[in-house]
């Protein structure tokens, strides 16, 4: 039941306008190779590029990928680091691809604990894509839904403290105005690869009437052809957001 506030995509009749992803499965595709959980990481890095260029084949304006979390911090230095080494290295890499590609790249999350520069390199390349429309891609990096309900709640405390927001007209409206997300349409699809069929604290609030795909394959596995398939059968849905069809 699409309807103006739950449109489905401009392109592609019945597709998903916005899928995020949770990308899991990269230490185990690299253990099954006897190689370093890092090397799994790196192959999810190169599959990045392919989801996202395939996003305007499949009707899909908005991507969402799921790249560390508020809890990934309790992984060994060695994984942490590589991670965040990993990032720096695909933004500096991958931001003339992204510019050619008309790609708009946004990053949510808390950027307080990351090293500056990262932090820079993520300012950079939102500023440098910022008039892109083909596909809005969002890197969540140091992101959890609860950190972030929690950070858009102690805003929100602040503005009604300044005598900015009266605490009566705070309905469900108002907090998503304080997400990360603000700019962003709810997800429609949430895909999460690797058989583990759990959200883990992404986009808590955002995915309340999101359609859920949990699917064997390991992220550094997964092909343009699944997600043509999982865009596809997305249209099948009977969505009713709660309402009964008449
Ligand atoms: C989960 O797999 C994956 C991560 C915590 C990292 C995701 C990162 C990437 C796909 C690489 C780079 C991304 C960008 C945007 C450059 P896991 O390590 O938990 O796998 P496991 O469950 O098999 O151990």
């Amino acid at each position: 039941m699409p309807s103006a506030s739950h449109p489905t995509s401009e392109l592609v009749p019945g597709a998903p306008r916005h899928v995020a992803i949770i990308m899991d499965g990269n230490g185990r595709w690299a253990t099954q190779r006897g190689r370093p959980r890092l090397f799994g990481h790196h192959a999810g890095a190169k599959r990045v590029r392919e989801i996202v260029e395939a996003c305007p084949d499949f009707g899909v304006e908005y991507l969402t990928i799921f790249a560390f979390s508020t809890e990934n911090w309790k992984r060994t230095q060695v994984e942490v680091a590589g991670l965040m080494s990993l990032f720096r290295r695909y933004i500096t890499k991958e931001t003339r691809a992204l510019k050619a590609e008309g790609v708009r790249v946004r990053f949510i999350g808390d950027r307080v604990k990351l090293d500056d520069k990262l932090i820079k390199l993520m300012n950079d390349l939102e500023q440098e894509t910022e008039l892109n429309t083909r596909v809005h891609l969002t890197i969540a990096l140091n992101y959890g839904g609860r950190d972030e309900v929690a950070r858009a709640t102690q805003r929100l405390a602040h503005d009604v403290a300044a005598g900015l927001l009266d605490p009566d007209d705070v309905d469900e409206e108002t907090l998503p105005r304080y997400l990360d997300t603000h700019v962003l349409p709810d997800p429609d699809l949430v895909i999460r690869t690797s058989g583990e069929a759990r959200i883990s604290n992404f986009l808590l609030w955002q995915s309340a009437y999101a359609e859920y795909e949990f699917i064997d394959t390991l992220w550094p596995d997964f092909s343009k052809a699944e997600f043509g398939e999982l865009c596809a059968s997305f249209g099948c849905r009977d969505r009713r957001f709660g309402a009964v069809k008449t």
